[in-house]
């Protein structure tokens, strides 16, 4: 029988702690064996009756339970994967500081598996600098630190410090553990990345669109989440539920999305546009519904060009890059030609990477799976055979790593 992979769930004091049940069942549904060390703190929240029927494991805070099985060391140094969620700030200054007071802060430190945090609390807590440096000394020992979300707080007040969505927090997990014990390798780099379609507006109720539905930008940013990078991810139309850890930016049309990826790719250390950018938008904008006329053709649509965004990031026609040493990747696609089209348009848009797959009615946009070849300056093809659009990610991160400048500070 093989060995269910062993979970610890570290739930620290904090509101979010009644999210983590969640959390816990899905680990538990998907075939994981998960021990619950919640803090005494926490059990003002969810008491220990629910994480031990949850789990079916025997649940404690402290070192002094079961003393002859040594749980302070053995829970850590057979656990897989330790996640802490919801961490608290107080729970993230212990776990940088090494402290060791209760059964979690001792498993932390035991502890030799892939360990992710996701923090909870209320902003200004977060946006202290001590949260920040214990956040930044975890991160550099190679925790994953998953940024907080954005919106409603406990009280009435919204901001960043919301706990992920559980459902969210889960597939990082899982990621993480199929990394296994690989380092995360994009630790300290800020990663942009552009997904979904823009939508171009005739009229209050119209517009010109695509079909893209964005799955493989979230891939790339839920892969590179699960790798430890600082993702923002801009994302036009697309409705998928936001990523555990990313800064999300909502943007409907190419103009929009110029704006956020100029900005957002100002300090990053790679840029990725998965989005399908409209290329034209139309000249005018009708401020009401455009209706039809009994007897007459409908008029000419006329259109204008848009800015081409990759092309500016990667300094396509002008050699010169928005912001030197950036690795700034760019998908292709294609109907006809695809290889041949794809070997052009890296050169023209001026990118490091190109990711190249076939479209057509029933191929890629809103599928699951995709097949590509990833094209690179220097000449090199790396053949994606069609699967899940997380494998191509992870085939793009894997090419984009050695690629990469010195880390800025
Ligand atoms: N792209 C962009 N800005 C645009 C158009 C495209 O940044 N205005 C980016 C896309 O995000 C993608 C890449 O360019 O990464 C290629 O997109 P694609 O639509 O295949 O290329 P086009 O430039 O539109 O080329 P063509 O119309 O000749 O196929």
């Amino acid at each position: 029988m093989v060995e269910k992979p062993k979970v610890v769930l570290g739930v620290s004091g904090g509101i979010a702690a009644y999210k983590a049940c969640e959390l816990l069942r899905r680990l538990t549904e998907s075939g994981h064996d998960v021990r619950v060390v919640p803090t005494e703190a926490s059990l003002h929240f969810v008491g220990a009756a629910t994480w031990s029927a949850l789990s079916g494991n025997p649940v404690s805070t402290e070192v002094w339970d079961s003393v002859h099985e040594v749980p302070h060391v053995r829970i850590g140094q057979h656990a897989d994967l330790v996640v802490v969620a919801p961490a608290t700030a107080d729970m993230l200054a212990k776990a940088a500081h090494g402290l060791a007071d209760d059964l979690l802060t001792n498993t932390l430190l035991t502890a030799r598996c892939p360990v992710l945090f996701a923090p909870a609390m209320h902003t200004e807590m977060w946006e202290h600098p001590a949260t920040q440096e214990n956040v930044a000394t975890l991160r550099r020992r190679g925790a994953v630190v998953l940024e907080p979300a954005v919106g409603r707080l406990t009280g009435v007040d919204t901001g960043k410090g919301r706990f992920p969505d559980p459902v969210e927090i889960f597939e990082t997990c899982r990621r993480v553990l199929a990394r296994g014990v690989a380092e995360p390798d994009l630790t300290g780099r800020h990663v942009v990345i552009s997904a979904g379609g823009t939508r171009e507006p005739l009229d209050p109720v119209r517009y010109l669109g695509n079909r893209s539905s964005g799955k493989q930008g979230y891939a790339l940013a839920r892969t590179a989440l699960a790798r430890g990078a600082r993702v923002t991810l801009i994302e036009a139309n697309t409705g998928l539920p936001d990523p555990a850890g990313a800064d999300i930016v909502r943007v409907g049309t190419a103009v929009q999305l110029r704006e956020a990826v100029l900005k957002a790719a100002a300090d990053a250390d790679a840029v990725v546009m998965a989005a399908a950018v409209a290329d034209f938008r139309p000249e005018t904008y009708a401020t009401g519904k455009i209706k039809k006329q009994d007897g007459q053709e409908p008029a000419p649509v006329a259109l204008v060009r848009n800015p081409d965004i990759l092309a500016e990031v990667a300094g396509g026609g002008t050699g010169a890059r928005l912001r030197p040493g950036q690795v700034v990747v760019g998908f292709a696609a294609e109907t006809d030609d695809v290889l041949a089209n794809g070997r052009k348009k890296l050169q023209r848009k001026g990118c490091d990477l190109l990711v190249v797959n076939e479209v057509g009615e029933r191929k890629t946009f809103g599928s699951e799976e995709n097949e590509a070849v990833v094209l690179a300056t220097d000449g090199a093809e790396t053949p994606v055979p069609y699967g899940p659009k997380e494998t191509l990610a992870d085939v793009v991160w894997d090419l984009v790593v050695p690629r990469l400048g010195p880390e800025s500070a």
